[in-house]
């Protein structure tokens, strides 16, 4: 991943950051011991982000899409309502049972429901609003993830996506980028486009798109 700031200015960052909880800083430690990919994980300064726009929020229902071992999960359902919960998706089975186990010791058991499979079937059949949606998936895929939410989040409701720098790679000539910063640029450029959506594209970690949804 692109290094955005110094090593130091990183560091420097995190510790003037409020400490990862300790359930999350378990959870970033047996990932990298056990699961394969662990860069895929939010980690301390992403996940304290989203736990502090989840607190702004105040979201009654969220969606994620791509769970992975479940830490972005338990950030953002800090700052649900009590009524609320969250569901999230993810295609890989074998995560299933490690997320489950963290999210009982979060104490969220009941709040987060996980869904195992394709997102792009998964959320057709989701029949609710999503005040809060993250993005953070596949990344051929996020235009269709973007389609397939837009309408399931109100007016004034929240779509984050990850990664949307894409390692830096988006600001190179087309014909040197890999085929996920090509799809994760024309995605960016969706969002530009559409009238739908204010947007910022925050420099944090690997890039986040924050789209604040003020039109149908
Ligand atoms: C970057 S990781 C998610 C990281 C997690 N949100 C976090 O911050 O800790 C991406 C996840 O998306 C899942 N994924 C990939 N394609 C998918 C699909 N079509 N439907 C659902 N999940 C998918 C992968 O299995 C992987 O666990």
């Amino acid at each position: 991943m692109a290094q955005l700031l110094s090593k130091s200015l990183d560091q420097y960052t995190e510790d003037f950051t409020s400490p990862e909880m300790e359930v999350l800083a378990q959870l970033n430690r047996e990932t990298h011991l056990k699961i394969a990919a662990p860069v895929m994980l939010s980690g301390h300064l992403q996940g304290a982000f989203l736990q502090m726009v989840s607190h702004m929020i105040k979201p009654r229902n969220i969606l994620e899409i791509g769970t992975y071992t479940g830490y972005s999960a338990i950030c953002l359902a800090q700052g649900m309502q009590k009524n609320g919960h969250l569901q999230t998706i993810d295609i890989n089975e074998e995560l299933e049972d490690i997320c489950f186990s963290y999210f009982c010791k979060a104490g969220l058991e009941g709040k987060i429901i996980q869904h195992i499979g394709n997102a792009l079937e998964i959320i057709p059949a989701l029949n609710e609003t999503f005040d809060l949606v993250f993005i953070d998936a596949d990344k051929q895929n996020y235009h269709l993830y973007y389609d397939l939410v837009i309408d399931k989040v109100p007016v004034g409701g929240y779509i984050l996506a990850d990664n949307v720098l894409y390692d830096g790679e988006v600001v190179l000539p087309e014909e040197e980028q890999s085929k996920n910063a090509r799809a994760i640029h024309l995605f960016n450029e969706k969002v530009r486009q559409d009238k739908r959506v204010e947007h910022m594209l925050l420099p944090l970690r690997d890039g986040i798109m924050l789209m604040r949804k003020t039109g149908v």
